[in-house]
C-alpha cells in the first residue's frame, strides 16, 4: 500500500509539472485531490490493515495529499505568473495614443425646438396633452365648426383614408375638443403638441408633414388681453426680451374673433429682406377666441365660459431662429444638416 502511495505521488507530479493550461489543472486536481481521486480509496482499505500498519500507512497518506496540495499551489501560481509576464510583454499598449472620439447622436432640430416651446409653455402653466394623428372628420372638421361642404375646409388640403369619414390629421385643433369633452365643465390650460398632415405640393415652404403646438384655455372670463399678453410672453420667452409682436386682424372658423401674430424680422430688424419679403414682419401663428360653437361642442355653456387658442408651428420657428430656407431638410436625414445642431 505504501508502494501504491509512493506511485501515486510519483505520477501526479510528474503529471503537474506538464500541465501548461488552468483548465487542465482543474481536471488534475479532480483526478488526484478529488471525492473520487485513488487516495480515497486508499482510505477505505485502510481499515482493513492491521493497526499498527494502519498507523504508518494513514501517516504517509496525509504527507502525500500534503504534499500534492502544496505542489498544485506552487504550480498554479507558477502558471498565473507566466499568463501575467505573456500578457505584459505581448499585449502592449501605448497609453500616450490619442483617443478615439465617440460620435454624439443629438436630437433632431424639430424636437430641439418642440421640447423648448413645450417647456415654456409648461412654465406659464399649460400641461401637455397629446391626441391621436388620425382623426375622424367629425373632430377634424365638423365640430371646429366646419359643417360638410363649408368651402373653409379648402384652407386644409386633405389626406383621406380608405375609411370613409377617417382622415390624417390636418392641424393639431380637433384636440381641443377631446380635451374639453374629457374635462368639462373644468377650466382648462394645455398644449397639444404633435405631427399633422397635408396634401400638398412639397415645396422649400410646405411640406406634407409637421408639428404644430395647439394651445387651448378655458375659463370663466378669459379675454382677447389674455390671449396677447400670453402670447406676447411666449414670443419673448422664445426670441429674446427685445422682439416686437404685432397681430393682424385674420380668420379660422373655430375662433371669434381670430387673429395672426407676427414678430419683427430679427434679419433685418424691421427694414424690410427676402426672409421677411420685404415686409419687416414674420408670421409666427394663428390665434384667437374659442368661437361659442366650439365651446358648446366640446360641453362648455358658451354663456359662462370663454377661452383662446393658438396653433403654431416648430419647424416655422426653428426656420426662422437658425435661417434655415428650405423645410424639406427636417425630414430629409441628412447628415450634413442634422448634425449642424
Ligand atoms: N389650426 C390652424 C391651422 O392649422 C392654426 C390655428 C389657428 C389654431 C387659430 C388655433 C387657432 O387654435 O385659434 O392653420
Amino acid at each position: 500500500m505504501l508502494e501504491r502511495l509512493d506511485r501515486i505521488e510519483k505520477e501526479a507530479a510528474q503529471e503537474l509539472r506538464a500541465i501548461a493550461a488552468e483548465e487542465a489543472l482543474q481536471t488534475w486536481k479532480v483526478k488526484y485531490l478529488g471525492r473520487s481521486a485513488e487516495l480515497g480509496a486508499i482510505v477505505d482499505d485502510l481499515r482493513q490493515l492491521p493497526k499498527d500498519e494502519r498507523r504508518a500507512v494513514g501517516k504517509r497518506m496525509n504527507e502525500v495529499k500534503t504534499a500534492l496540495e502544496a505542489t498544485y499551489q506552487a504550480r498554479i501560481e507558477t502558471l498565473r505568473q507566466e499568463a501575467l509576464e505573456r500578457s505584459l510583454r505581448e499585449d502592449v499598449l501605448d497609453v500616450t495614443l490619442p483617443g478615439r472620439p465617440l460620435p454624439h447622436g443629438r436630437l433632431h432640430p424639430a424636437n430641439q425646438t418642440m421640447r423648448q416651446v413645450l417647456a415654456i409653455w409648461a412654465e406659464m402653466g399649460f400641461q401637455v396633452y397629446r391626441s391621436r394623428e388620425v382623426e375622424t372628420d367629425e373632430y377634424n372638421f365638423e365640430l371646429l365648426n366646419m359643417p360638410a361642404h363649408h368651402p373653409a375646409r379648402d384652407m386644409w388640403d386633405t389626406f383621406f383614408t380608405s375609411d370613409v369619414g377617417v382622415v390624417l390629421r390636418t392641424h393639431t385643433s380637433p384636440g381641443q375638443i377631446h380635451v374639453m369633452r374629457e374635462r368639462a365643465p373644468e377650466p382648462i390650460r394645455v398644449v397639444l403638441p404633435g405631427m399633422c398632415y397635408r396634401y400638398e405640393q412639397i415645396t422649400a415652404r410646405s411640406e406634407i408633414q409637421f408639428n404644430q403646438v395647439e394651445g387651448l384655455a378655458v375659463g370663466r372670463a378669459i379675454t382677447f388681453t389674455d390671449l396677447k399678453g400670453t402670447l406676447i410672453a411666449f414670443a419673448r420667452r422664445i426670441f429674446g426680451k427685445q422682439v416686437r409682436t404685432r397681430f393682424r386682424a385674420d380668420h379660422f372658423p373655430f375662433t371669434e374673433p381670430s387673429a395672426e401674430m407676427d414678430i419683427e424680422c430679427f434679419l433685418c430688424g424691421g427694414e424690410g429682406c427676402g426672409v421677411c419679403k420685404g415686409t419687416g414682419w414674420l408670421e409666427i401663428l394663428g390665434c384667437g377666441m374659442v368661437h361659442p360653437t366650439v365651446l358648446a361642442n366640446g360641453g362648455y355653456d358658451p354663456n359662462e365660459f370663454t377661452g383662446f387658442a393658438f396653433g403654431l408651428g416648430p419647424e416655422r420657428i426653428t426656420m426662422l431662429k437658425h435661417h434655415i430656407e428650405d423645410i424639406r431638410y427636417f425630414w430629409a436625414n441628412d447628415l450634413r444638416f442634422l448634425e449642424q445642431f
